[in-house]
């Protein structure tokens, strides 16, 4: 990978602790380092507890490291002011969780369409834009379902759809696929790979799965709360709509 191509994600020193009564402090993360760039597709692998999602949180903007410094698309999120911190989410970042967290009782079409409503966009593009996501990840004809009246693979579909909304730089997905049975698994891995592949958009995956992270060019081992190694991959593939994945390393 060329030194030219455009840093998205960029943090340095990253520590994070938790503060379980005065003097208690906890330190989760390290000291963490991490250049991400743009149309990359990384994944993060590590046991259970070791900060996967901590560290996910604070790239996605949703807590703050106690120390170091981070910048998403070159702004430095360390000094930005709270109110910005919501705006810059909902423009530069799209998550995708393992439990899904769409909004109960409000149908596909709706939870898709909610985070246009607060970046603006009229009631006519929301709709057109959310049924173009929906028909992507193949929910065209379940999209007045509420998520009670989906299977969990279908939820995750909506998900993605979401997280797609305001075509974000980037897409954290925290063990999306850990709720899923392997087939439904892989279906939702092959959205990423699509996203990836066809409109370059840049991932993070957070994976228990060993063989998941594979399929990725790029794989961050964490332990303890640091980055403990770094495997990159050429991997090419090639994929026809069919169930088979050929990869040519
Ligand atoms: N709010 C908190 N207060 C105290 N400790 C916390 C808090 N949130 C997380 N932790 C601790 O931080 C450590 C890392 O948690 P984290 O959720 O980042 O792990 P993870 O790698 O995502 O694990 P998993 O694979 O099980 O999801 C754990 O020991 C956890 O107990
Ligand atoms: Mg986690």
């Amino acid at each position: 990978m060329s030194n030219n191509e455009e840093i998205l994600l960029k943090a340095r020193n990253i520590r994070k602790s938790y503060y379980i009564g005065t003097p208690n402090e906890l330190e989760i993360l390290h000291g963490i380092d991490l250049d991400i760039r743009k149309g990359e597709f990384v994944s993060i692998v590590g046991q259970s507890g070791s900060g996967k999602s901590t560290l996910m949180n604070i790239l996605g903007i949703l807590d703050r490291q106690t120390v170091g410094e981070y910048s998403l698309n070159g702004i430095d999120i360390s000094n930005a002011p709270a109110k910005e911190l919501a705006k810059l989410r909902n423009r530069h970042i799209g998550f995708v969780f393992q439990t899904y967290n769409l909004i109960a009782r409000t149908d596909a079409l709706s939870n898709v369409e909610m985070p246009m409503l607060y970046a603006g966009l009229s009631p006519k593009e929301r709709r057109a834009r959310a049924e173009e996501l929906l028909e992507m990840v193949g929910m065209t004809e379940r999209m007045h379902h509420t998520p009670d009246e989906l299977s969990g693979g279908q939820k995750q579909r909506v998900a993605i759809a979401r997280a797609m909304a305001n075509n974000p730089d980037i897409i954290l997905a925290d063990e999306p696929t850990g709720a899923l049975d392997s087939g439904t698994g892989r279906m939702v891995m092959d959205i990423f790979h699509d996203l990836h592949e066809k409109q370059g958009k840049t991932i993070v995956l957070i994976t228990h799965s060993n063989e998941l992270a594979a399929e990725t060019p790029r794989i961050i081992t964490i332990s303890d709360g640091n980055i403990i190694s770094e495997k990159t991959q050429e991997i090419k593939i090639i994929r026809p709509a069919t169930e088979e994945r050929k990869e040519i390393c």
